[in-house]
């Protein structure tokens, strides 16, 4: 038995755990699809490995049992969105794609054209496998013009400001469907605080609840009688 092996049972009632830092030795390394995927779309994500999972977990259990489309606001340079198109490929779900393309629009908040190191072309040859994927090139919400009738399973924001994720929590929820998900990145992060005030803001105002991930993202779910 290793050294650490050892010093972890002796802290095993404590909760704690020595690990190597930036390890990817979690559960995680054991699906290897997931594995696969991630590694193909590393370079392409600002998403990190943990995060990758937890969405990759919520994308794959709503391509499995819910029905309704699906959304990425922050699309950047398409890595996690062919995460999310990889695990609705075999639905006939449409996979809307919501980025400027050009950074972020500036509201005081962020930093206005940041992210805008990015080829338009390139994302759409990323994601050309995925027939079902449809993009929405420009300011959300008006890209999403049209689109009112449409009914939702699962959606991610990741699109760094208060704007922008209180826009897409207004626009996505009235269409989810029950059970459906709205994951947001950056929930707790300290640079991006504009995130957690428009979850904080719109639970209140609506009585939904989020669930907390342990890597900054959170989650809504639409209660099934809800
Ligand atoms: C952090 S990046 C997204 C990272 C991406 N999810 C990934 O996998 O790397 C944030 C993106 O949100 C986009 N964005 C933010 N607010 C937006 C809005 N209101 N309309 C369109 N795009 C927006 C920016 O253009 C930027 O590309």
């Amino acid at each position: 038995m290793s050294l650490a092996a050892i010093v972890n049972r002796i802290l095993l009632p404590t909760g704690i755990q020595l690990r190597k830092a930036n390890s990817d030795q979690g559960f995680w390394s054991s699906d290897k699809e997931f594995m696969t995927l991630y590694k193909e779309i590393a370079p392409y994500t600002l998403v990190g490995l943990h995060k990758s999972f937890m969405l990759y977990q919520c994308a794959r259990f709503a391509a499995q049992h819910l029905v309704g489309d699906v959304a990425q606001l922050g699309v950047y340079k398409g890595g996690s969105a062919k995460m999310i198109a990889e695990c609705f490929k075999e639905t006939d779900r449409k996979v809307y794609l919501f980025d400027t393309f050009e950074g972020l629009p500036g509201d005081g908040e962020g930093e206005a054209g940041m992210f805008n190191d990015v080829q338009f072309a390139e994302v759409e040859t990323r994601l050309s496998p995925y027939k079902n994927v449809e993009f929405r090139k420009g300011f959300f919400p008006d890209t999403a013009q049209g689109l009112e009738g449409r009914k939702f399973s699962f959606v991610y924001l990741d699109g760094d400001m208060y704007e922008s994720e209180k826009d897409g929590l207004n626009f996505f929820y009235p269409r989810l469907v029950p059970g459906g998900i709205i994951m947001l990145d950056d929930y707790e992060s300290p640079k991006w605080v504009g995130v957690k005030r428009a979850v904080d803001e719109f639970t209140n105002e609506t009585g939904v609840a989020a669930i907390h991930t342990a890597y900054w993202q959170c989650a809504i779910i639409k209660p099934p009688l809800g």
